[in-house]
């Protein structure tokens, strides 16, 4: 049997028993270090001569696990796992640049992706260029001889702009540089931006890989030297590295992401149609609606749509908070991707840290509001937010 051969909902469920005790799910290895037979042996594991375990930040079994799973799912040679999605972010930015690079990064980011490359990369002397990813030719343009990174979110948090990643892949490699995506609203169920070509890709596994709003975790995948390198390096020497507890609940979630990726999305669909219709809606940006720009591309690129809605109402900010002050099955908070359904504000939460400039740049109006939509019964949903909506006196 090749799992490697399997379809995407199999190979999220797939585990293998443990081999000791033949236990169905693996016990936690919560372990900080590995005991050695003799010094011998442990200079061996130091030098690479023998493989096994040394000490939980240079890697552990439940860690390897979550790892090994992330990259069949993406279809990439190696992951390496982090405690959150922006310990991923930077480990990942930090392994390939140095003084005088050059970062071309879309100008729709998550916010703290948005305020890391702007204000703390920018202090070690590289020089970051956001452009407005949806033309092609924005990113082309941006490019010099020193870019070593071109940086993006499809769809984006929380504008929904689409980036076409094959064609950002081909830019990067003929410049010699690496293309990095953030892949955390599609989830490798979607989007594989690896298959499209990217060197990189990146979650905050916070998100839909583990599902349940439990754990926070990132991972990066790539081929084997990128993983090397970032475990030798960032990984190794800052040290924001998973725990194996929280290891083992990403594993757990990611078995049901097959049934919550498709639940999520027909529903997101039912949404979007609902509030493109309302009365009280001025704007719906969801790339699974025949309205949205890139629809074309969106289904291009990707197997799905996902479950990220964002809208506006009338009657702007005010109208807004309404809305969001009056949900009750929703929850008003940050993060996404969990089973229950969520909603915030990204000016004034998510996106609070970026430049109002800036996030205007990006698409993020001061009204925008962004939607999470969960797994609950979609008559419920539309129910709550239709009540809330109809709160708005215009
Ligand atoms: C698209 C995206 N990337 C990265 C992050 C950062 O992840 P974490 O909160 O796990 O550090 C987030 C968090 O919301 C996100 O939405």
């Amino acid at each position: 049997m090749d799992i490697n051969k399997m379809k995407k909902s199999t190979k999220a469920v797939y585990s293998e028993p443990c081999k000791l005790t033949g236990a169905h799910v693996k016990p936690i290895y919560q372990t900080s270090t590995f005991v050695f037979d003799d010094v011998n042996q442990g200079a061996k594991r130091f030098a690479g001569e023998e493989e096994g375990y040394i000490y939980t930040r240079l890697g552990n079994p439940t860690i390897t696990d979550f790892e090994k799973k992330i990259a069949l799912l993406e279809n990439g040679e190696d992951a390496v796992a982090f405690a959150s999605g922006m310990a991923a972010v930077s480990a990942a930015i930090f392994a390939f640049i140095k003084k005088g690079d050059h970062i071309v990064a879309q100008n729709s980011l998550y916010g703290c992706t948005h305020a890391f490359l702007s204000e703390m990369v920018t202090k070690f002397g590289i020089d970051v260029d956001f452009v407005d990813a949806k033309d092609i030719s924005n990113i082309e343009n941006a490019v010099k001889e020193n870019t070593k990174i071109i940086y993006i979110e499809s769809p984006s948090n929380p504008a929904m702009a689409l980036t076409d990643i094959k064609r950002a892949a081909k830019i990067a490699k003929e410049n010699d540089s690496r293309l990095i995506v953030d892949n955390t609203f599609m989830t490798p169920y979607w989007q594989r931006p690896l298959e499209l070509g990217a060197d990189l890709v990146l979650h905050s596994a916070t998100k839909y890989i583990g599902g349940h709003g439990d754990v926070i975790a990132g991972i990066l995948v790539g081929n084997k030297e990128d993983m090397s390198l970032i475990r030798e390096t960032t990984q190794k020497d800052i040290g924001g590295i998973l725990s194996p507890f929280d290891s083992w609940l990403l594993l757990r979630g990611l078995k049901t992401l097959g049934i919550r990726m498709e639940k999520h999305e027909s529903n997101a669909k039912k949404l979007a149609e609902f509030l493109e219709k309302h009365p009280k809606v001025d704007k719906v940006y969801y790339p699974g609606l025949k309205s949205h720009p890139q629809y074309e591309l969106a289904k291009k690129q990707a197997e799905g749509f996902g479950a990220m809605i964002a809208f506006e109402v009338k009657g702007g900010i005010d109208a807004g908070k309404t809305v969001m002050n009056n949900v009750k099955l929703i929850k008003l908070a940050v993060s996404l991707g969990t089973v229950d359904s969520l909603i915030q504000h990204p000016a004034s939460m998510t996106h609070s840290p970026v430049d109002r400039e800036d996030r205007l740049k990006g698409g993020i109006t001061d009204g925008l509001i962004r939607f999470s939509v969960g797994i609950e019964e979609p008559e419920d949903i539309i129910n709550d937010l239709d009540n809330a909506l109809n709160k708005i006196k215009i």
